[in-house]
């Protein structure tokens, strides 16, 4: 991403103290995870039946925007089950041997995590899905005409793919998981009870009015207001005794540049941009990429569900339209003309 964006719904995975944060504040079993409650119903009568039934439960694909706690359910049925996680991800699994030699170091009822899974290559695509299947792993020793095939066995395990789109995925891939769950956005109310949660976990004081005004600048995202939350705590460190009181959080979030919506400059810039270029008509996507200097997955992804979610931004057949919400919440002009 061109610049370092607090409301970025991504995650560090290099090992920071942002990232071990992130680790410690996570739910670690379903009656710590705050939100998705029908989500998590479903789930535990899946595990409840497995654990029953002395089996792994069938796979389960994760699907919703990044930062609504896909990986955080992942090590939470894993510990609901009782059983082991490996973690990996889409980009990381190159080859068709890499993927063999993950899969053929997993144990009975290992939970493989594969996080963007849609980012998988055709290749090894295919590979999964036929191990999903039957748990049988076809590898091709040798090259010409010494090559031949040979058939693995594999444990009895359990795919947790995450993903932001289920539309990149291919459908004999899709049509292997039992369980499609989609992430919601959080209500607000159930933010600041994360952000409440966190600051216990922190040793910080925040009062209950702070946990409100936080939660309505997070985007509905858990990622977001652990985020948010750990930058006022600094500020409250720094600029007074500690105590994160509504005070401090203003002050904090207008450092921060974030609206009374949770917006930052870079989703303002681009809001402005569309306007100032195409009022109300629709935008393609790679336009808008165009406007703002970004890839057009970063503004599939990142951008705009929450966008959407709000109302800011809609999606029509020839791209995607700012909404009047979105000219009045920037205090623009509504300009018909050019309709
Ligand atoms: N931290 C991040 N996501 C969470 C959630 N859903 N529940 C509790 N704590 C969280």
């Amino acid at each position: 991403m061109a610049i370092e964006r607090i409301v970025d719904t991504s995650v560090n995975d290099d090992g920071s103290e942002e990232q071990i944060i992130e680790v410690t504040l996570r739910p670690q079993n379903f009656s710590e995870y705050i939100g998705q409650d029908r989500l998590k119903k479903n789930l535990q009568l899946s595990i409840d039946a497995a654990k029953k039934r002395r089996e792994p439960i069938d796979h389960v694909l994760l699907y919703g925007p990044p930062g609504l706690g896909k990986t955080t359910m992942a090590t939470v049925i894993a510990n609901e089950m009782g059983t082991r996680i490996r973690v990996t991800a889409g980009p990381a699994i190159e080859r068709a041997g890499d993927l063999a030699s993950i899969l053929t170091n997993l144990q009975d009822g290992d939970i493989l995590f594969i996080d963007e899974i849609h980012r998988l290559s055709r290749t090894v695509e295919e590979v999964l899905y036929a191990a999903m299947e039957d748990y049988k792993l076809d590898i091709v020793i040798g090259k010409g005409p010494a090559a031949r095939s040979v058939r693995l066995d594999l444990p009895r395990f359990t795919v947790i793919g995450a993903t932001t789109r289920t539309g990149s995925l291919a459908a004999p891939l899709r049509d292997r998981f039992g369980h499609l769950y989609r992430h919601e956005f959080y209500s607000p109310e159930e933010i600041a009870q994360i952000i409440t949660r966190s600051a216990k976990i922190l040793e910080s004081t925040i009062h209950p009015e702070a946990a409100t005004l936080l939660s309505g600048r997070a985007r509905l995202t858990p990622r977001i207001a652990n985020r948010l939350l750990k930058r006022v705590r600094d500020y409250a460190d720094v600029n007074g005794d500690g105590i994160i009181d509504t005070a401090i959080t203003t002050k904090a979030l207008e450092l921060l540049e974030i609206d009374t919506m949770g917006l930052d400059p870079a989703d303002r810039n681009m809001l402005t941009k569309m306007i100032d270029t195409y009022g109300m008509n629709p935008v393609g996507l790679t336009t808008i990429a165009a406007l703002t200097g970004d890839e057009a997955t970063t503004i599939e992804d990142f951008y705009e569900p929450f966008l959407l979610q709000v109302g800011f931004i809609e999606r029509t057949p020839r791209g995607r339209r700012v909404t009047p919400r979105a000219y009045k919440h920037l205090g623009k002009q509504l300009d018909t003309t050019n309709e």
